[in-house]
């Protein structure tokens, strides 16, 4: 086979079909089950699009009623998770948290991992239940007490309150909720691929999901909004900007919150989160970070000719609704997880186990030494 049938990152390559989200990479737009992103974060909620991702069509107020009222019965962490969780080490990445929390759920709760269509409870379960693991996570290791889940709230509102441990302002749960819309799917992206895969085998959801969150703790997928941060945090003061950014473009250093495989235009999750880090930022009285990233946007525009993703706005809204660095990326698995189980969901339905080839470039003929006999 010539080199030019390796498609390196599977870049390109079209895996397989879905009905879940569309990416128009050079029109800069974004498609769940056929709603525009930019109309959903407008006038829906998380609870509403992860009906849209599951079920395939928005809910009438029935539906999304009873939806929120199952997604709320299903926050509590059961005793023995809590024993798990109490018992690793508090300086341990909230991902590797997330990750072990779900795995064990997988043995706690083995009804829900079935393989097949009734994975929907485990995809309902699980989305409500991660907010609560991050929450239990982060303030057992900042010494608070764990809180009760909050009937009331929404899924924003929780989230925000289980990591926070203060009741939110409307604007701050409307800016959680909008992060968490736009973060919901994004097609085969690769904790996506890694979740379908799992899937494909015919392993569990849990399984599926483990697998997910997994591959989204890398820098290059999920963990990019927190490098983001600490990159403004060095750079300081906007004058800075140029000279800070130029030295690492020259090192050949990438800087976070830009490119995309897919988008060849502006990503537009980005461009809605920008306008909410200056909405946060002007009600809060603190543009520190979003004219930072103004000047990081016209410069590495300017020398690369790089458009922003969505990592680059986000850890600033993050970072103004008091939340850590470290949780960023775990905030992105609570809102993925509607898409990695929409997407387990429709492979189950129409399954065809995913196993790609590669194209052997070692030796074939080489002669078995015994081990008494090889040379160091
Ligand atoms: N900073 C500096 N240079 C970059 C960047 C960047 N952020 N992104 C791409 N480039 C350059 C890269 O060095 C290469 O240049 P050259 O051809 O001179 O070697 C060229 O652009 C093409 O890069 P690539 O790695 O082949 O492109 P890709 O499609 O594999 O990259 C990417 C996609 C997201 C991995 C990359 O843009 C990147 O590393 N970005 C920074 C990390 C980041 O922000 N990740 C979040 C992605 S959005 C969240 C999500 O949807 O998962």
């Amino acid at each position: 086979m010539p080199d030019s049938d390796v498609q390196r990152g599977l870049e390109d390559v079209v895996a397989l079909e879905s009905r879940i989200c569309f990416i128009d990479g050079k029109g800069g737009r974004l498609i769940y089950q056929g709603y525009d992103i930019r109309d959903l974060a407008a006038h829906s909620t998380f609870e509403e699009v992860a009906y849209l991702l599951w079920y395939g069509r928005l809910p009438t107020a029935a539906q999304l009623a009873e939806l929120r009222t199952r997604l709320v019965g299903l926050r509590e962490i059961p005793p023995e998770l809590t024993a798990i969780l109490d018992d690793l080490p508090v300086d341990a990445g909230p991902m590797d948290v997330l990750r072990t929390a779900v795995s064990a759920l997988a043995i706690l709760e083995p009804t829900e991992t079935q393989p097949g269509a009734s994975s929907i409870g485990g995809a309902q379960r699980l989305t409500a239940v991660i907010p609560t693991i991050l929450g239990h996570f982060h303030r057992r290791r900042a010494s608070l007490p764990a809180l009760d889940p909050r009937p009331a709230d929404s899924h924003a509102a929780w989230l925000l309150t289980a990591l926070t441990g203060r009741t939110p302002s409307e604007l701050d749960v409307q800016a959680m909720d909008v992060a968490l819309i736009l973060h919901a799917d994004h097609e085969l992206n690769a904790s996506t691929f890694a979740a379908r895969v799992t899937a494909s085998t015919l392993s569990d959801l849990y399984s599926a999901v483990t697998s997910a969150v997994g591959t989204l703790k890398g820098p290059l997928h999920g963990g990019a909004n927190e490098r983001v941060m600490e990159l403004l945090d060095e750079i300081g003061t906007v004058d800075r900007v140029d000279e800070v950014t130029r030295a690492k473009l020259s090192r050949h250093e990438r800087v976070m919150g830009f490119g995309h495989r897919v988008y060849k235009v502006e990503d537009p999750r980005a461009t809605i989160l920008r306008e909410w880090s200056r909405r946060v930022g002007q009600e809060r009285g603190d543009l520190h970070y979003f004219d930072l990233l103004r000047r990081l946007e016209e410069v590495v525009h300017r020398e690369k000719g790089l458009y922003p993703n969505v990592d680059l706005y986000s850890g600033s809204v993050y970072t103004l609704l008091g939340i850590p660095k470290d949780l960023f990326t775990p905030i992105f698995a609570a809102s993925r997880v509607a898409g990695w189980t929409a997407h387990v969901l429709e492979e189950y339905e129409d399954l065809r186990l995913i196993r790609p080839t590669a194209r052997y470039i070692g030796p074939t003929d080489l002669v078995y030494v015994p081990i008494e006999s090889r040379a160091g």
